[in-house]
């Protein structure tokens, strides 16, 4: 009698599971009809629009949030149409509070029993992190993008920077992460530098403070989630940036326990955790070759411009005494008697 081979328990590399794809086979859920696709390019294109400071993305002001034109559709279909299954992990933020990072240390956290930390085929040491977990906002954006998630096994780990309000109804588990605003701002702003070296940090720190950059305004990103997390901590647990580099291994211990995963003693004993966090620093992923070179699939932008410094208070480095005044300022005023700090 023939055994049936059970199917590799997620999360799995969605880079692996691209490339061994047929769609045929695959039990492909409801796609847009060509009606829907016409819908929601007549409501794209009725909503305001502008330019990302200094380049030439374009942002359109989606249910009071200023999301990259092109990525509409996908929170069109994440309201509408996405069906979370009760073991999916979400992990949210701001573009450049630490994704890439977070995603890193969940992947290897979740998957750790597949591919422990150490093991010399980790599929972090070939494939960079935004390989391993599929970025929402730009598979949802494209025609086949929901049969392709259907493939992942479960648990899935996914990833978004959509605002909370945004995300599909009857998620379970989400895992936010929020950095230091000064430092999110010059991040962004050395992150568009790979692309435009000329572009000025003044005009990214305006949009940053106006609440118009990208996926802004930052304030009500940040709030959506730090309401739901206090509403449902079970369901949203929210990270800080800064908390991660003060204890990573802390940090990787409340994120498993989050997602139902808690390390055993055993593991504790073996060093798994301290192997996740090695694993997935920022000496250790910047130096791999994968993380080097090349382009992000799909997004244009050198795969070495995600990992940079690294730690908290660079803002010091590059904004006046006036601008950080100025940012500290929206910051007080936005998060006043919401309980949120960023000192
Ligand atoms: P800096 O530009 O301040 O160095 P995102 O992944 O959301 O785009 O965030 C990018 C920021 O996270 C960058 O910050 C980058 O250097 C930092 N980062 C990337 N990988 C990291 C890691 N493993 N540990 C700590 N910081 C990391």
């Amino acid at each position: 009698m023939a055994t049936s081979v059970p199917a590799p328990a997620g999360p799995v590399p969605f880079k692996d599971v691209e490339n061994n794809l047929d769609l045929q086979a695959t039990t492909v859920p409801a796609e847009r009809s060509l009606e829907e696709h016409d819908d929601a390019m007549l409501l794209v294109s009725a909503l305001p629009i502008k330019l990302a400071a200094g380049t030439k993305l374009k942002l359109r002001c989606y249910e009071g949030f200023w999301l990259p034109e092109r990525f509409v559709p996908a929170a069109v279909a994440m309201q509408r149409r996405l069906v979370p299954r009760p073991d999916d992990v979400v992990i949210a933020s701001l573009p450049k509070c630490g994704t890439t990072w977070l995603n890193a240390l969940a992947f290897a956290t979740m998957a750790r029993r597949s591919y422990p930390p150490a093991g010399a085929d980790h599929p972090l040491l070939r494939l960079n992190p935004h390989e391993c977990v599929p970025f929402l906002d730009a598979l949802l954006a494209e025609a086949g993008g929901e049969a392709r998630l259907a493939a992942l096994p479960s648990p899935r780990l996914m990833y978004t920077h959509m605002p909370h309000a945004m995300l599909p109804r009857g998620s379970k588990k989400v895992v936010y992460v929020c950095r230091e605003p000064k430092d999110t701002a010059v991040s962004l702003w050395q992150f568009r530098r790979s692309a435009h070296p000329e572009i000025p940090f003044g005009d990214t720190f305006d949009s940053v403070c106006d609440g118009g950059s990208t996926y802004g305004p930052f304030w009500d990103h940040v709030l959506g989630y730090w309401r739901a997390s206090l509403e449902c901590p079970d369901r949203v647990l929210f990270l800080r940036y800064e908390e991660l580099l003060r204890d990573p291994g802390e940090n990787v211990r409340r994120l498993a326990r989050f997602v139902g995963a808690p390390f055993s003693e055993a593991e504790e004993e073996a060093g798994v955790v301290r192997g996740i966090v090695e694993l997935c620093s920022l000496g250790s992923l910047r130096n791999m070759e994968v993380n080097r070179t090349g382009l992000m699939d799909g997004l244009g932008f050198p795969r070495k411009a995600l990992f940079r410094k690294g730690v908290a208070g660079d803002w010091a480095n590059h904004m006046t005494p006036e601008m950080a005044r100025r940012m500290d300022e929206v910051v007080a005023d936005k998060f006043r008697d919401t309980g949120i700090t960023f000192q």
